[in-house]
């Protein structure tokens, strides 16, 4: 198995060396019916290495759960119409907060569990999940930010996806969910897509001596393919036109001296030594010569609350929204020109949780509330579509970071965010 896999990926890896004559994935699908051979054989290379995925990256509309309007509406290449000119940093950017939880249903834990080591605690599947549709849906439903936990599987020898101790899926490896992305831009060139790569404390360990994840990471992104398809950028955003049909990377882990150095890949670098934890609103500079930073919302447990109010959801919904709406005002303000906060990229985080309450307030009760009974004005998605984001229109917003971004089903929050 393994060994063909090495060979599924030389093959894939050989088509897109520079120079080759078929110099993407588009080319080897186009020419796959009239030159037969070694065409036809990376096409099929790409399928398996697609189907392989797909419990993470999706295949067609996925969703865990009934599917609801979103399905119709396609927003694959809403970037189109915005001017190659523009800086990234300007433009309004819906994402998914841990992108890879969307198929990790009660079922999907009881299927998978046996592989985790029971000395760590895993909790109803509730606690993780974060989403309901998959990469590949979100992608065609207007998503261009996705975070991404990643660590060893459980034989320590290949990457996949995790949500603190849950293990989300046995088969889909992050090179693979790295090929859906790419063979995606082939189909939308006019879009760009920024991959948040964090490490996650899956609670796996190795003796001492055994490789890191990063290793494994570094060499995924620096593949003939990853060169060809990440946008080869460094500490900074830039304009829309020369990342369209890009990866752009989000780096919230760091690139050791014996891995390379930081130099070594290119987007931004977010050391998570420098992220605060549950941090309200603090800035990361990414790029000192040029004095860039990112501000950053990311108060994902809202615990500074008032005594007896704890635990109360529609309360720690508000304050969540409340710290939500003053980093979005800071986005809208810093706008002009010779603003210094002009090329600064914001990024917002709207998911947040207190798991640890008795009862548990689960991302979904953060994100969609709890019935009317005890949250009358919704959770965090319906407030910002209500309260917020009118309050907005027209303003420059950032990256937001969302859990079940097609929910609630009445309401558009993406094509809100977006200006639709
Ligand atoms: C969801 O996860 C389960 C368990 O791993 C798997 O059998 C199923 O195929 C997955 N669903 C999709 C749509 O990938
Ligand atoms: C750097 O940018 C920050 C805003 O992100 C600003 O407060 C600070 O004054 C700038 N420093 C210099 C030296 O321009
Ligand atoms: C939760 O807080 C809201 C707003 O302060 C209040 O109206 C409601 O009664 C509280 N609910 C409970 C169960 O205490
Ligand atoms: C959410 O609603 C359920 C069912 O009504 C209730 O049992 C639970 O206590 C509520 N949880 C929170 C955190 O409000």
């Amino acid at each position: 198995m393994a060994a063909f896999l090495w060979l599924v990926y030389l093959v894939v890896g050989g088509l897109l060396l520079p120079g080759h004559s078929l110099s993407s994935l588009a080319e080897a699908a186009a020419v796959a019916n009239n030159d037969g051979g070694s065409s036809q054989l990376g096409n099929f290379a790409l399928q398996k290495i697609l189907a392989d995925s797909s419990e993470v990256f999706g295949d067609g509309y996925t969703r865990s759960g009934s599917s609801n309007k979103m399905k119709n509406i396609n927003r694959a290449e809403w970037m189109k119409r915005i001017p190659d000119s523009t800086p990234l940093t300007q433009l309004n950017i819906p994402g998914t907060h841990d992108s890879a939880t969307w198929n990790f249903t009660q079922a999907t834990s009881d299927a998978i569990l046996h592989n985790t080591d029971p000395a760590n605690d895993v909790y109803p599947a509730a606690v993780y999940q974060c989403q309901r549709v998959s990469i590949l849906a979100a992608l065609n439903g207007g998503i261009r930010f996705f975070d991404l936990r990643y660590g060893f599987d459980p034989t320590g020898v290949r990457l996949v996806f995790w949500h603190a101790h849950a293990l989300l899926s046995e088969l889909a490896t992050v090179q693979d969910v790295l090929f859906g992305v790419y063979a995606w831009l082939e189909e939308h060139k006019s879009e760009v897509v920024i991959l948040s790569l964090k490490a996650e404390e899956t609670g796996v360990t190795f003796p001492p001596g055994h490789a890191t994840p990063e290793s494994l990471l570094v060499t995924s992104l620096t593949t003939p393919a990853a060169r060809q398809y990440i946008l080869q950028r460094h500490d900074s955003l830039g304009q829309l036109g020369p990342a369209r049909g890009k990866v752009i990377l989000f780096r919230r882990f760091d690139t050791p001296t014996s891995l390379g150095g930081e130099s070594k890949l290119p987007g931004l670098h977010l050391s998570p030594s420098t992220w605060p934890d549950n941090g309200k609103a603090f800035s990361l500079l990414y790029n000192p010569a040029k004095n860039l930073s990112a501000h950053i919302e990311d108060y994902y447990e809202p615990n500074d609350l008032p005594e007896g109010q704890k635990g109360n959801a529609s309360v720690h919904i508000a304050a969540k929204l409340a710290s939500v709406e003053a980093n979005l005002q800071l986005a809208a303000a810093n706008r002009n020109d010779d603003d210094v906060d002009r090329d600064g990229l914001f990024v917002t985080f709207t998911s947040a949780e207190h798991n640890a309450n008795v009862p548990p307030i689960l991302p979904v009760i953060m994100a969609l509330g709890n019935g009317t009974d005890v949250t009358p004005l919704g959770g965090v998605n319906r407030r910002l579509v209500k309260e917020v984001l009118p309050k907005l229109q027209g303003k420059r917003l950032g990256v937001l970071v969302i859990d079940f971004w097609d929910e609630p089903a009445d309401l558009d929050l993406v094509g809100t965010i977006l200006g639709l």
